[in-house]
């Protein structure tokens, strides 16, 4: 079973994966605990309190209704797509009950600079994986190409300075991920020494 309940916190951080968005199925997080888990994402550093970041929730037929809005443009980026393709796009949003889109909201008139407020919203899709670990579901933050696009950015509503910082797609777990290649940490860690 992944997450495995039995584990510590610290425990589950250390070991934490993430399970392809294909992968995570009903059940997923009810209301209760997506506001538990949207509040644990909020609870990010945030030089200056500037809150750069906000959420928009797709469950049910939300999902369904945005999946149409990426057919359509992948349809337009791509008129030669076979039909197969447009209807995976059409698929996106419900391969997981709850997919979670993290908004970084850059205020450019702020001294905070930008990067920092980049990284407060990096912080806050760390925050909902982790929490959603914790509360016994499986999640991936992705962007994929939609992340990316200036006609999904319109219908996503979004403002001036803002992105989107990843889509964080929640459910339960189908198959336990396995473990995967990480990079060799030793070669990543200095201890500084002046001398
Ligand atoms: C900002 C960001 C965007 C990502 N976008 C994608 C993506 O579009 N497609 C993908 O396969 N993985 C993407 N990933 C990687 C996955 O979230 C995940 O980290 C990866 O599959 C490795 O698994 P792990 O988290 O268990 O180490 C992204 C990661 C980050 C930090």
């Amino acid at each position: 079973m992944y997450p495995n309940p039995q584990l510590s916190a610290f425990e589950q951080i250390s070991q934490r994966r993430s399970v392809r968005a294909m992968d995570l199925q009903a059940p997923g997080p009810d209301q209760a605990q997506i506001d538990q888990l949207l509040h644990a994402a909020a609870r990010v550093p945030d030089h200056g309190k500037l809150g750069p970041w906000r959420f928009i929730c797709f469950q049910d037929d939300g999902r369904e209704a945005f999946g149409e809005h990426l057919a359509q443009r992948f349809h337009e980026l791509k008129p030669e797509a076979p039909l197969p393709a447009i209807e995976a796009e059409r698929g996106r949003f419900v391969r997981a009950p709850l997919v979670i889109a993290v908004i970084s909201s850059v205020q450019a008139q702020s001294r905070i600079p930008e990067w920092e407020q980049l990284l407060s919203a990096g912080a806050a899709c760390q925050n909902l994986l982790i929490a959603a670990n914790l509360m016994g579901f499986a999640a991936q933050w992705l962007t994929e190409w939609y992340a990316y696009d200036e006609v999904i950015d319109q219908k996503l509503g979004l403002n001036v300075g803002e992105r989107v910082a990843g889509f964080v797609y929640i459910g339960s777990a189908s198959a336990k991920p396995d473990e995967r290649q990480r990079p060799d940490l030793q070669q990543r860690i200095q201890h500084w020494n002046e001398s």
